[in-house]
């Protein structure tokens, strides 16, 4: 993953590549980087640890210069350690660079490098890069490439990105060539902005706004070169081409704390209004149904529709599951969810009449890219559900439907999952509506989807409780999630939240699953969370719950308003407003959300950047 910015003008560039680190950093926050260019020399900063300890260390060695790179790491190759932050240098500093992705060769390329003299100061892949291009740039100069020419560099990046197995999104600096960047992308996203006598490069739009609103977005095999006076792109296969300029519309105002302590907190309760973005003009009356133009397909296509794939990851992929169990309800198609990563490797057989959705907040996740172009490939028109307007993934769908749940910022994600089963729950509907579903059913699932954001209101109200329980469990380090049919993804995600933010060890599993095997965990410290809110099967869930209690197990219940009978079983009992079955999910996932941030701030972790983690997974 990573986040990478450049610069070229006349700004202070160290304070704003600084700034850019900052709106990048969660993409990765292992370590930092900067080098600049200040017309004679390139200087580097780099250290490991957030960019808060880079932005100390510019501060006690300033840098000047109007040109400059920077990058905050997620580690692939190599420890997180001052030496492997980037930016990594190449030969004896004639190339200076910052790399987003994997060098899947970079063993034969550093053996080969070495055998010709290069000395290798880290353990990352991209420092092979950086010395081939500096060995790229010798050979071309020893063939008469003139040195203080723009194309001997342009032609030595070329050459060495033929010879990467990979992916990168990569921005150089070269000593000889102090107003220059070239920059160029196979995999890893870059946008270009631009200003007036200055660009800007990054891996998303975030630190481009307040600077510029112009933006090209890099196509794999394309390379940009840039000075402050323009911007050149060339594609590998067509030559030179003209950019495309387009107008950022989603404008970074959402990314302020406000009275929240974290981010995380800040998105839980988010929810009802992202909830009604999601809705927000998207119910047709008239017709009573989900009115969602962006899948570019007629009612006649999309009934001959015999089969849905939904391919996602992680959070993403457990909204799939709710939608699986939602769409064969209510629109009787078949539906498969595959976690991208083994769907880009798998050869199912796929019919003709296949629909395809990529499910992604950030639109960057790099098995999901991968899993949607094979099914592009195969001939299916892959459509998205993502969240940033302009991502990879956005662009590259055949159509889709946009969550608009705004900025999600902590690495946990809340308001994009619960955004995803209201989408998913919005295709159920158009899709039912294009078969069996009456009109009367397809009024009252509108109905239900109009009141949810004020179910989600009245559910937040169980966080001063919440912390209370969390208050009683934090020091637990096994726990089992628990829950049936729509509860079931629900279950995943309140355990990956704990996992990921807090560090304890938590399973979801189907609740009634729990009898073949997992009950052997069951014991007075590990506590069992199930999620039974009223529905066909809670009377089972019941007897799951019973078996826990049975064996000395704690447990906290997640169960609706008034459900004395749960209560009274278990030992915490967190109440949240009845909400039909297939909208659970929305309205029973914010108390584990809650949960998960409790535990984890009781435990001393970083909730919004917890270890190891970064928020778009942009490598394989
Ligand atoms: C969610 O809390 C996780 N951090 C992670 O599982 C995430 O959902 C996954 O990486 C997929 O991301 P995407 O939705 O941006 O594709
Ligand atoms: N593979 C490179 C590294 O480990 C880049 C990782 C990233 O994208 O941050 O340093």
């Amino acid at each position: 993953m990573c986040g990478i910015v450049g610069y070229v003008g006349s700004r202070k560039v160290s304070d704003l590549l600084l700034e850019g680190l900052f709106r990048l950093e969660y993409r990765g926050y292992d370590s930092a980087g900067i080098a600049v260019h200040d017309g004679g020399a390139i200087s580097l900063r780099k250290r490991a640890g957030r960019v808060q300890e880079l932005a100390r260390l510019v501060d006690e060695q300033p840098v000047e210069g109007g040109v400059g790179i920077g990058h905050t790491r997620w580690a692939t190759h190599g420890s997180v350690t001052d030496a492997n932050s980037h930016p990594h240098v190449g030969g004896n500093g004639e190339v200076v660079l910052v790399h987003n992705g994997v060098i899947e060769n970079h063993d034969t390329l550093r053996d080969h490098l070495q055998s010709r003299g290069y000395v290798f100061q880290t353990e990352t892949d991209t420092e092979v890069v950086a010395h081939l291009v500096a060995h790229h740039l010798d050979e071309r100069v020893k063939l008469g490439d003139d040195p203080g020419e723009t194309e001997t560099y342009v032609r030595a990046v070329e050459i060495t990105l033929t010879e990467l197995k990979g992916t990168y999104g990569v921005v150089a600096l070269f000593r000889d060539l102090p107003e220059t960047i070239v920059t160029a992308r196979l995999g890893s996203p870059l946008v270009v902005g631009v200003g007036e006598e200055e660009y800007f490069v990054a891996s998303d739009a975030s630190p481009l706004v307040g600077y510029t609103d112009r933006v090209h977005y890099l196509s794999d095999h394309e390379l940009v070169v840039l000075t402050p006076e323009k911007m050149d792109v060339r594609h590998r296969d067509n030559g030179r081409v003209r950019p495309s300029l387009q107008t950022l519309d989603q404008v970074a105002d959402d990314t302020d704390l406000g009275e929240f302590e974290h981010y995380m907190l800040k998105e839980i309760f988010e929810q009802p209004k992202a909830l009604e973005n999601a809705i927000r003009g998207r119910l047709d009356e008239d017709a009573a149904t989900a009115r969602l133009g962006g899948l570019n397909m007629t009612p006649r296509q999309l009934r001959r529709i015999d089969r849905i794939v939904l391919t996602a990851c992680g959070t993403s992929w457990h909204a799939g599951l709710v939608g699986e169990y939602v769409i064969e309800e209510f629109a009787r198609i078949p539906v498969e969810v595959e976690y991208a990563s083994e769907l880009r490797y798998r050869n199912s057989p796929l019919s003709e009449n296949t629909m395809t959705f990529a499910i992604t907040q950030s639109g960057e996740t790099a098995d999901t890219l991968a899993a949607m172009r094979e099914l592009q490939r195969k001939g299916h028109p892959a459509l998205a559900i993502c969240n940033v307007v302009g991502s990879t993934i956005a662009r590259e769908a055949d159509g889709g439907v946009y969550l608009r749940a705004g900025s999600e910022i902590g690495v946990a994600s809340t308001k994009a999952f619960t955004s995803q089963v209201m989408i998913l729950n919005l295709l159920a509907l158009h899709l039912g509506r294009t078969r069996h579903l009456s009109f009367p059913s397809g009024e009252r699932f509108m109905r239900r989807l109009r009141e949810l954001p004020e179910k989600v209101e009245q559910a937040l109200a169980c966080h001063e409780q919440v912390k209370e329980v969390a208050a009683r469990y934090h020091a637990f380090d096994n726990y089992l999630y628990l829950g049936r049919l729509y509860n079931f993804p629900v279950a995943l995600e309140g355990a990956l939240k704990l996992k990921e933010i807090s560090y304890v060890h938590a399973e979801g599993y189907p609740a009634a699953e729990m009898k073949h095997g997992p009950i052997a965990l069951v014991d007075e410290r590990t506590p069992s969370v199930f999620v039974i809110p009223k529905g066909g099967i809670q009377p089972k869930v019941m007897s799951n719950l019973e078996e826990v209690k049975a064996r000395g197990g704690p447990v906290i219940a997640i169960a609706c308003e008034g459900d004395e009978r749960v209560a009274e079983i278990a030992d915490e009992t967190i109440f949240v407003p009845y909400v039909e079955e297939h909208l659970q999910p929305i309205v029973t996932s914010i108390p584990l959300q809650l949960l998960a941030y409790h535990v984890a701030l009781l435990r001393g972790c970083n909730v919004d950047r917890p270890r190891n983690l970064a928020k778009s997974v942009t490598v394989e």
